[in-house]
């Protein structure tokens, strides 16, 4: 800049010109990677070999998992009723509400095996009902009048809080299952089956359940009185909201072997209603492998993914070789091959 250029310009004007660096100019040193063909075809390659066997050993995982689905919801009411009579009868505090169902187990299942209930169309996601809870209350006894984010579970008839309360614990699932193999009882283990870090900071163990269940209309299970919040794992896990209308939620896990076509029954209380709301049952039993339950999905976008790779480079290869270019070659620029044309506008 020199003194001419100067005496042009107002005083109070400064040079938006930057100043010379080699950040500005963007001439840093930088990794300015050259993708030839070789280089392309080689990723593509390294992702197929490592995504195909991975996605292979996944499949097979799932595929050796031995799981068994059985609806009850329908197979559990006496006859053919209509939606009103379904409600009607499962709403009746008289009516037996016991069901033997009977299933055959199609291949060896290997302990543990876990047993999980399946609920379907029920949106444990409602905006309102997650709310619907407070947790400095289920941790510690202090917080028994924290009731506020609970309605309409907060408050008894009486006006005392309800603890634990809100809506997701009201309606806390209650069919239990029974299981029987050649008419002696098969014990399902129920402890331990919940989160350690929920048992152990979420739900207190001097926090005892007060006026739950006791007045008003009844939504679910009833807890034992005596028995502290951190012991009490079907509320535990039910409390765990789940992100999907359909779910499952771990009951309980058999530990014992059961053989290929063996006759288990199961003595279910059929006393949850989802007749109202059209919500299905299932009881599920399945065993477990590295990569958990039976999940096919994994494998397959694993298999996916490998597979488009392997395609691509290999479709880059053939062409590669029937028709080469050479690098970098600036007559396959469109202003090269159409150099006619000022511009395409
Ligand atoms: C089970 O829950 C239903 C609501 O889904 C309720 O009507 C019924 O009284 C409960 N039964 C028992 C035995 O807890």
């Amino acid at each position: 800049m020199n003194s001419l250029d100067e005496s042009f310009r107002p005083s109070c004007a400064v040079s938006k010109k930057p100043k010379y660096s080699r950040f500005t100019q963007q001439d840093l040193p930088a990794c300015k990677p050259i993708l030839t063909p070789g280089t392309v075809i080689a990723i593509l390659l390294c992702i197929a070999v490592v995504f195909i066997p991975v996605g292979l050993s996944s499949l097979s995982a799932s595929k050796n998992v031995v799981e068994i689905v059985h609806r009850y919801d329908d197979a559990c009411l006496p006859g053919e009723l209509s939606d009103d009579e379904r409600v009607e009868f499962i709403q009746d505090a008289k009516t037996n509400k016991t069901c033997t169902r009977t299933f055959t187990v199609p291949k060896e299942m290997k302990q543990p095996i876990f047993v999980y209930y399946h609920l379907d169309n029920f949106y444990q996601n409602h905006r309102r009902y997650v709310k619907s809870r407070n947790d400095h209350q289920l941790s510690s006894p202090k917080n028994e009048f924290r009731t506020k984010s609970c309605e309409p579970e907060a408050l008894d008839d009486n006006n005392k809080p309800i603890v634990p309360c809100g809506l997701i614990a009201w309606s806390l699932f209650n069919d239990t299952f029974n299981f029987v193999r050649s008419s002696s009882p098969l014990p399902v283990n129920k402890k331990d089956i919940s989160w350690r870090s929920d048992r152990k900071n979420k739900f207190g163990s001097d926090v005892y359940p007060k006026n739950f269940q006791k007045s008003g209309f009844i939504g679910g299970a009833k807890l034992n009185d005596t028995m502290p919040l951190s012991e009490q794992e079907d509320l535990i896990i039910w409390m765990r909201t789940a992100a999907l209308p359909s779910f499952r939620k771990l009951y309980g896990k058999i530990e014992a072997d059961l053989q290929a076509d063996e006759k288990i029954t199961v003595v279910i209380q059929n006393n949850y209603n989802t007749y109202s709301f059209n919500g299905k049952k299932k009881l599920v039993i399945s065993t477990v492998t590295w990569i958990g339950g039976k999940n096919d999905f994994l494998g397959k976008t694993y298999l996916s993914v490998g597979g488009t790779s392997l395609f691509v480079a290999v479709s880059f290869g053939v062409l590669y070789l029937i028709r080469p270019r050479p690098l970098g070659d600036s007559a396959y620029l469109s202003w090269n091959r159409y150099p006619n044309l000022d511009s395409f506008d």
